[in-house]
């Protein structure tokens, strides 16, 4: 049996969402019914390799004890009073947060679309309060390709039309410069400009490294021209490419992190804007919120996410097994494969056209239990939960050959 053959069970639900679900994504024909470390079970009771990782907010692996173990816990004592009221979560969770990011405050919001809007925030209210930039005059620099999230103001900056068309107006503000190129970044800085917004490893483009003296020349041009660096981690840090934050690979440090994603444990939708008071401490009270912000659930999730990242462990998980997923994954070069990119656990992978559109390779994968996501047109992303293991890792490799061999 398949995924392409839609056994009962399968087709129902997937009849089920076309009727009742908004159509907005176009998923594999895969239904998850369970899921425990780097495996989902379907409803069918067949196993698959998870090599996305829900876009790497479940680094940790499906149902990390520690992670579960700390949501059980807090559902038995409180789980959400707003922010109209302290909790006892809060504080510990944000000091932690706070000091793995080398910084020492938090603005605590949910999805990552959120923490970005909020970074755009801060930023802004940073140009007009400390740099003395004219209100709404303030312009953010930001990356050709780059993917943010989904809210108005988010696409307004994205150049990928099927995310934008329609969806206007569009909200003013934002220049775009080519991702990698730090002379055409300066030379887009002016006297209104605020913000530098960059994902320091492009993910939804195709996990795109830029070369190396880039990032510590943006942090140059930014500190000389008094402007933000603001770096979105949301996909990129904590420990998906070997370090807490691919920043790190190049001794970078932003003013303002934009964390989501792993944060939440794979639990609870978790996310931050992270950086120092001379920044955070624009914003005053009845200036932005969020109901569920740094609820008791989120904060207990995320204090234990912290807790886990301390130790190193999924850091040199990362790296170690990265570099075999890399080694295993250029192997295939010339053998349907075109280019092989990417840090850690995270590679982006260009198939040879000729050999079918990334989408028909993962639909190929996943009949064989390999689950992976395609991104624009023939590029692969294998980003799996942390916690595999080098066997799987060759697993999932053994099956990627063979289905680019049966298409050769
Ligand atoms: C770099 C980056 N920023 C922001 C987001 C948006 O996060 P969310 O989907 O939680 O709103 C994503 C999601 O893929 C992302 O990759």
């Amino acid at each position: 049996m398949t995924v392409t053959d839609h056994p009962a069970a399968t087709e129902a639900v997937i009849a089920a969402d076309g009727r009742h679900v908004a159509h907005n994504y176009s998923p594999l024909p895969v239904v998850a019914a369970a899921a425990e470390g780097a495996w989902i079970t379907d409803v069918e009771g067949r196993r698959y390799l998870d090599c996305l990782a829900a876009y790497s907010a479940v680094n940790f692996g499906h149902r990390h004890p520690r992670i579960v173990a700390a949501a059980h816990a807090q559902l038995d004592a409180v789980t959400l009073v707003s922010r109209a009221f302290h909790s006892d979560r809060l504080a510990p969770f944000c000091e932690a947060l706070a000091g793995l990011c080398g910084k020492d405050m938090v603005l605590p919001m949910n999805t990552g679309a959120e923490a970005v809007e909020s970074g755009i925030k801060v930023a802004r209210k940073w140009g007009t309060d400390v740099k003395g930039v004219p209100a709404g005059r303030g312009t953010i620099i930001v990356a050709r390709n780059n993917f943010h999230g989904r809210t108005t103001t988010i696409i307004s900056f994205s150049d990928d039309d099927t995310a934008r068309r329609g969806f206007g107006p569009y909200t003013p503000g934002f220049r775009a410069v080519p991702f990698g190129d730090a002379d055409a970044l300066a030379a887009a800085v002016d006297v209104d400009t605020v913000a530098v917004l960059l994902e320091p490893i492009q993910g939804e483009a195709g996990i795109i490294v830029p070369p190396d003296d880039y990032l510590p020349r943006v942090r140059r041009i930014c500190t000389d021209r008094g402007v933000l660096l603001i770096a979105d981690e949301i996909q990129s840090g904590l420990a998906r490419t070997g370090r807490t934050f691919a920043c790190d690979h190049w001794g970078v440090v932003p003013d303002l992190y934009l964390l989501g994603k792993a944060l939440g444990g794979g639990v609870v939708p978790v996310s931050a804007v992270v950086g120092d008071g001379d920044v955070l401490g624009v914003l005053h009270p009845g200036e932005h919120g969020s109901t569920f912000g740094g609820n008791p659930l989120a904060a207990a999730v995320g204090s234990t996410v912290v807790d886990l990242l301390r130790t190193g462990e999924f850091q040199r998980s990362a790296t170690e097994l990265g570099k075999r997923l890399h080694e295993r994954l250029a192997d295939l070069r010339g053998r349907g494969v075109l280019a092989v990119r990417g840090k850690g656990l995270w590679a982006g992978v260009d198939v040879d056209p000729a050999l079918g559109t990334g989408k028909l390779i993962s639909h190929a994968l996943a009949e064989r239990g390999v689950l992976v996501k395609d991104t624009h047109g023939s590029t692969l992303r294998f980003a799996p939960p942390l916690v595999i293991t080098a066997d799987e890792i060759d697993w999932a490799v053994d099956r990627f050959a063979a289905v680019l061999a049966e298409r050769r």
